[in-house]
């Protein structure tokens, strides 16, 4: 069985990018699954707290959850045009000590995908994403593009996905991710 981990950036409760990978998991191919992960429970990454108590529990699951997997999924708000700085405190754990970064980042697969309010889909926040995940040796996955726009819409007060465009949109970026991990 091929995992793919799929990482919300988002700690809000009802997020829209936890909803668009709960989405996304159901509707994995066979022989693919999807689990979700989260941020929550991360703290802000302070260098003296990590020479002096090392890293904390909540990163080394969520290492552990990474390294488990065959790929990563990021599901990204977009904040100010840009990575939500919730979201890339949790990379910036995630890439010490320095010698995780190849095991973390290096030995698979990540695609970023994204829901925001606006018309445009998170396209900054993604583009954000890209010199981070260079700086850390990522395999970025680019074989496909998914920007969910006016994400009030696109889900119902439940979370579920209600617009058949998007899903469909969602379908084709999912395969063409899976199969990538699959075959990697
Ligand atoms: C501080 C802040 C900044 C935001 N900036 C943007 C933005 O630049 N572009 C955008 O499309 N939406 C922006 N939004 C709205 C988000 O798209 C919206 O809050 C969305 O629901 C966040 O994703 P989530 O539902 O997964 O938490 C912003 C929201 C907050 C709280």
């Amino acid at each position: 069985m091929t995992t793919i981990l799929g990482l919300s950036g988002s700690l809000r409760s009802r997020s829209f990018n936890t909803a668009l990978l709960t989405a996304a998991a159901e509707m994995m191919p066979a022989e693919i699954q999807l689990e979700i992960t989260t941020i929550q429970g991360i703290p802000l990454y302070n260098e003296d707290v990590e020479s002096m108590e090392g890293e904390p529990k909540s990163v080394t699951v969520l290492k552990r959850q990474i390294s488990d997997a065959d790929g990563l999924l990021i599901s990204t708000p977009e904040y100010n045009h840009s990575i939500p700085g919730v979201a890339k405190n949790a990379i910036d754990w995630l890439s010490r000590p320095l010698s995780d970064i190849p095991r973390i980042f290096g030995a698979r697969p990540i695609a970023i995908m994204g829901a925001a309010m606006s018309n445009f889909g998170t396209i900054q926040a993604q583009r954000a994403w890209l010199p981070v995940l260079k700086a850390l040796g990522a395999q970025v996955w680019t074989g496909g593009r998914l920007l969910v726009s006016e994400a009030h819409t696109v889900f119902d007060t439940s979370g579920n996905l209600v617009n058949t465009q998007v899903e469909e949109e969602l379908r084709v970026f999912i395969e063409g991710f899976a199969n990538h991990v699959a075959n990697n």
